[in-house]
Formats: structure tokens, C-alpha cells, sequence
């Protein structure tokens, strides 16, 4: 029988999952905002959320009983894992998230996939994807740091969905989220499990997150 490990919803709904916040975590969030904080810092504090993200993303996922022996000779009636999992970057600033991945996850298979804005109708449009063979048969982690107008997030799922993977198998995690972008992501695929860090006041003019953080790409790579 599979059973969830832990579940807690915001008030966004049962499927968004805002991460507590902690002390901690606001200050890490502080620390990657601060336009003064250099690529090393940002780097180094953005992998402290992203790891905290995954492990909340792990704990979304369901379990089956196991038992093991230890080594005092006694039985402990615990839990694995029940299902294969896969993360999906969104390139480029998804990438980020691929080590904190591996870090908890040793050997997952990681594809990639490319949105990009079509000049011509101004949509979402994919460029490149690359996944697993199996993918229908994994949950999936699909990985991107900033939810802002939600188009590119939107553009993946549907490629996700068109290579068989279930609506409630894949669990988006997100640094910091815009309200537009969670209302427009649930209103289309409901079943979704968004993981997000911090859900932020806004877009501006230019469809930036704010306050957010900038380019998180940049940030990160440049
Ligand atoms: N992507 C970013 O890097 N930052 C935003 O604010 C929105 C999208």
C-alpha cells in the first residue's frame, strides 16, 4: 500500500507546498536578494534552498513498508521508497538545480528541456528537449528557480505530459514563485505539486518577480 510521507499545503491549495518560513530560510533568501551579494555567495546560498527544496520534494513522494534487520539483530518495520524518479531541468537557470538534485538523489537521471519566447507570436515556444526513455514510468522533478508569468513552466509540463508522464507524478520545485505564476499553473494542471521557497508580491513591467532577485541565471552562471 502506498501512502504519502508528509503533506502541507498553503493557502494557495493542497498541491502548493510553501516551505516553512523559518529564520533560517529567510535569511538565505535575503542573503541570495541583496544585489550586493557576489556570484560565490549567491552560488553558495542558492544551493542551501535548492537543497532544502528537494528534500521537501522527496518527502511528496509515496512510500511502501519495508523492513530491515539490524545489526543488533532486531527487526525495524521502516519505509522505501515506492516509485523511479527523474529530474527535468529547465535550461539554462534550471540547471542550477541539477547538483542539489544529485546530492540527495546519487545517480538520477536528469533531462533538459529549452523554452524559449517565439519572436514572432511572443509564446513559450521548445527548442530542445532530451529525457529519459523511461520517463513515463518516473516521477518527475521538474526544476526551475524562478515561477514568474508561468509560461515556460506551463510549455514543460505539457511536453512532460505528451511523453505519457502522469499530471500528478511531476513536482515542480521553485526558489521564489509570483502569485500570477501559481494561479496560472494551478488553474491549468491542478494535479501539479508545486514546491516553491517563497511565493513573492508580484511581476514588474518587464516580467520580472519583484522584489525577487534579478536574473537568476546570471546570477548564478555569469
Ligand atoms: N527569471 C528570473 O531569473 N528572474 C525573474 O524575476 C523572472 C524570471
Amino acid at each position: 500500500m502506498a501512502h504519502n510521507a508528509t503533506s502541507c499545503s498553503s493557502q494557495w491549495g493542497e498541491n502548493i507546498i510553501v516551505l516553512p518560513a523559518t529564520a533560517q530560510l529567510q535569511a538565505l533568501l535575503t542573503l541570495i536578494r541583496d544585489e550586493r551579494t557576489g556570484r560565490g555567495d549567491f552560488v553558495f546560498y542558492s544551493d542551501r534552498i535548492i537543497r532544502l527544496l528537494v528534500e521537501e520534494g522527496l518527502n511528496h513522494l509515496p512510500v511502501v513498508p519495508h523492513t530491515v534487520k539490524t545489526p543488533t539483530g532486531v527487526e525495524f518495520s521502516g519505509v522505501g521508497f515506492e516509485g523511479r524518479i527523474c529530474g527535468v531541468s529547465i535550461m539554462r537557470a534550471g540547471e542550477a538545480m541539477e547538483a542539489g538534485l544529485r546530492d540527495c538523489c546519487r545517480s538520477v537521471r536528469i533531462g533538459k528541456i529549452l523554452i524559449q519566447r517565439d519572436e514572432e507570436t511572443a509564446q513559450p515556444k521548445l527548442f530542445y528537449a532530451k529525457l529519459p526513455d523511461d520517463i513515463a514510468q518516473r516521477y518527475c522533478l521538474l526544476l526551475d528557480p524562478m515561477l514568474a508569468t508561468g509560461g515556460s513552466c506551463l510549455k514543460a509540463i505539457e511536453v512532460l505530459l505528451e511523453q505519457g508522464v502522469k499530471e500528478e507524478r511531476i513536482l515542480f520545485l521553485n526558489l521564489i514563485a509570483s502569485p500570477e505564476g501559481i494561479k496560472n499553473v494551478q488553474a491549468k494542471f491542478p494535479k501539479l505539486k508545486v514546491i516553491t521557497a517563497w511565493v513573492d508580491q508580484g511581476l514588474d513591467a518587464k516580467q520580472y518577480i519583484t522584489p525577487g532577485l534579478g536574473d537568476f541565471g546570471d546570477r548564478y552562471f555569469l
